[in-house]
């Protein structure tokens, strides 16, 4: 029997049944609450200057081509052909004036508009053309150069919807005077894990680096983010975790993501490195200046390291697989050898063969086994740490709290299962409806 969402997820979320990882009925109804009603990362304009230039993404397991039309504007298309399904494009980037699905050669233009049937000319009656384009994705915003869509036409803004997740977001992306880009595709690679683990770990699980990857993160790194690590909800679902260092911390000290790796990095790279940690409280104020990033997450399934300039995005395939991406982020304006150095840095600790990333993707496996297992239903996993702990902060928006605080989940869970209910809701009247 399906569970009742109220039952999986208790009131404070303090207590989440198993099976909120691991139920194809849940699963079915996180497809309708969560990705059919959220904003889902799609591309970043760094991927797409060109008129023609096209990159996949998907909206949870539904295929998606995000292209910049001839006029300068960017479109996204469900990747499906209106005559048979096939995807009408199969590279994973590129440019291209004109979609051709492989079947039968129907022919659409980059903005989805249906151009050609091939068939057509051998018969007499020809279907109407424009009512047989690609199927657009109703709303499409971008924030920051950062491209969101949205299954659902009624949706609030992107900015409404990032609200102070906005104001952390610029914390990193305000620091560079001609932005980031995105490089290249993205890493890609499927866990045999829920969607929602690898979510949950970047949103604000810091607790877990001393323990688990005690073999890799130094105990000097370890020890300054109990001492210095900060948790916020900007709101249910979105969160960032940093360290917010004090007010005199030397430039070197605040320069983020490299504590790491400093001994590696050439000479210009940490001239550049402090050269805009110097200009950081002119171009993002004092108390962003002092942030020196861990992990954020953006509900329902965008993540970013900022530790390690990672984005990331966890696509469903089904309750228990994960198609993981992730792309490396460099400043537009870094010299060369610091962006290959970025990029190296991604690849090693949180790309497919990360080494951090090896030990994440054994623990979300592990959980989801964990979350299968038979006769342990009266024990829900506990999420109480730190309850009601969180605090309004007179220089940080939203909620916080130290990092060992679980408030960032028991939040994305309400938020979650604030969703469910009203779909099950929704179910459950339709099902009444055609029974009477
Ligand atoms: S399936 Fe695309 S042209 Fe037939
Ligand atoms: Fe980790």
């Amino acid at each position: 029997m399906a569970p009742r969402v109220a039952d999986v997820v208790n009131a404070d979320a303090t207590l989440i049944q198993r099976s909120a990882w691991s139920d194809p009925d849940l699963y079915a109804l996180e497809k309708v609450a969560i990705f059919g009603k959220s904003w889902l990362f799609l591309a970043h304009d760094s991927q797409i200057p060109e008129p023609g230039d096209f990159v996949q993404a998907y909206m949870c397991e539904t295929p998606v081509i995000v292209v910049r039309g001839r006029d300068g504007r960017v479109h996204a298309h469900v990747n499906s052909c209106t005559h048979r399904g096939l995807p009408v494009c199969r590279a994973d980037r590129g440019n291209t004036a004109k979609f051709i699905c492989p079947y039968h050669n129907w022919t659409y233009s980059i903005e989805g508009k249906l151009q050609a049937i091939p068939q057509a000319r051998h018969l007499q009656h020809a279907p109407d053309k424009s009512t047989l384009g690609l199927k657009a994705v109703p709303r499409l915003e971008s924030w920051n150069g950062m491209w969101f869509g949205c299954f659902d036409p009624e949706v609030v803004s992107l900015a409404d919807y990032l609200g102070d997740m906005r104001w952390y977001l610029d914390a990193f992306f305000g620091r560079f005077a001609e932005g980031v880009e995105f490089v290249g595709s993205p890493q890609r690679w499927v866990i045999d894990a829920n969607w929602k683990l690898p979510v949950e770990n970047q949103l604000g699980d810091v607790n877990h680096g001393p323990f688990l990857h005690a073999a890799v993160i130094p105990p000097e790194a370890n020890a300054e983010v109990f001492e210095r690590g900060v948790s916020a909800v900007a709101e249910p679902g979105h969160g960032a975790t940093f360290r917010w260092m004090p007010e005199d911390a030397p430039v070197e000290s605040v320069a983020w993501g490299f504590e790491g790796m400093a001994s590696l990095l050439a000479p210009e790279v940490h001239d550049y490195l402090r050269e805009i940690q110097a200009r950081a409280a002119e171009r993002v104020g004092p108390a962003r200046a002092r942030m020196k990033g861990l992990t954020y997450g953006v509900f329902p399934n965008l993540s970013f390291l900022w530790s390690n300039t990672a984005f990331k995005v966890s696509h469903p395939r089904g309750p228990g697989r994960v198609e993981y991406w992730s792309w490396s982020v460099v400043p537009a304006d870094a010299p060369e050898a610091f962006k290959k150095i970025l990029r190296g840095n991604h690849t090693a600790f949180f790309g497919a063969g990360g080494i951090l990333e090896q030990e994440d993707s054994e623990a979300w496996m592990q959980q989801y086994v964990g979350s299968r297992i038979d006769f342990a239903e009266d024990r829900p996993y506990y999420y109480g740490l730190g309850l009601g702990e969180e605090k309004p902060h007179p220089e940080l928006p939203g909620l916080v709290s130290v990092t060992a605080n679980e408030f960032y989940a028991r939040h994305f869970f309400l938020r979650w299962r604030d969703a469910l209910l009203e779909a099950e809701r929704d179910r459950e009247a339709e099902r009444d409806r055609d029974a009477g």
